[in-house]
């Protein structure tokens, strides 16, 4: 299968998950909804000008070690595929305060699909970007304009949306952000790998709500 085979695939796997995904509230069903046309409508292409950014971290391969089946075990095996070609982008690119370093080394995202940065483009309707969240690191509190939903692929990470109230969210969950709704992450022993997917009008306006070390208790 060449590059393009193997990113259709990926984003047919994701849609197949997300539509048998039961989710309570009525704001993230609706997003679902609207990503789903989305990632069905577009035509993917690999993207002429390939994007430029930093190689992949040097734990990444041993991350991509998927445990056990679940509908993220796939998609897994395509970002196997694409890893060669990806490029990466670390969160103190967006982040450079020292007080932020801890989880700003530790998060790192490869735009798969999207705009002129990322490796496929679809016509301008979705940006999905993948995201690691290293072990016993939390991404604090922070918020953005632009509606997210993640699909989690692997780990065992805790969500919140108030900072007090956290959930373990098992591979094969997904997690949905209002626009500005506040959220964060931390990740236990495992690291947190998942697919932040975005509609338009892109752009994020991100604002961090708290600053930090960013680690978690080991
Ligand atoms: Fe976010």
């Amino acid at each position: 299968m060449d590059e393009e085979a193997h990113a259709g695939k990926l984003i047919a796997d994701l849609a197949t998950a997300l539509e048998g995904l039961s989710l309570e509230e009525p704001g993230a069903r609706d997003y679902v909804a609207r990503l789903l046309v989305a990632l069905r409508a577009a035509a993917l292409s690999c993207n002429p000008r390939r994007p430029e950014g930093l190689a992949a971290p040097a734990e990444w391969q041993r991350f991509l070690a998927a445990r056990g089946g679940g509908p993220g075990a796939a998609m897994l095996e395509s970002l196997r595929a694409l890893s060669p070609s990806l490029t990466w982008l670390r969160a103190d690119h967006f982040y450079p305060e020292p007080e932020n370093a801890y989880f700003a080394e530790r998060l790192w995202g490869a735009m798969l699909v999207g705009q002129d940065d990322a490796l496929f483009l679809a016509e301008e309707r979705y940006i999905a970007l993948l995201m690691i969240l290293f072990p016993h690191t939390t991404y604090p509190l922070h918020a953005h304009r632009i509606e997210e939903l993640y699909f989690v692929l692997s780990g065992e990470a805790e969500w919140t949306h108030d900072g007090e109230s956290w959930s373990l969210l098992p591979p094969g969950s997904a997690f949905h952000n209002h626009s500005y709704q506040p959220h964060a992450i931390r990740a236990g022993a495992e690291p947190m790998v998942a697919v932040g997917l975005y509609l338009p009008p892109f752009g994020w306006e991100n604002e961090l709500l708290t600053q930090g070390t960013g680690g978690t208790a080991a």
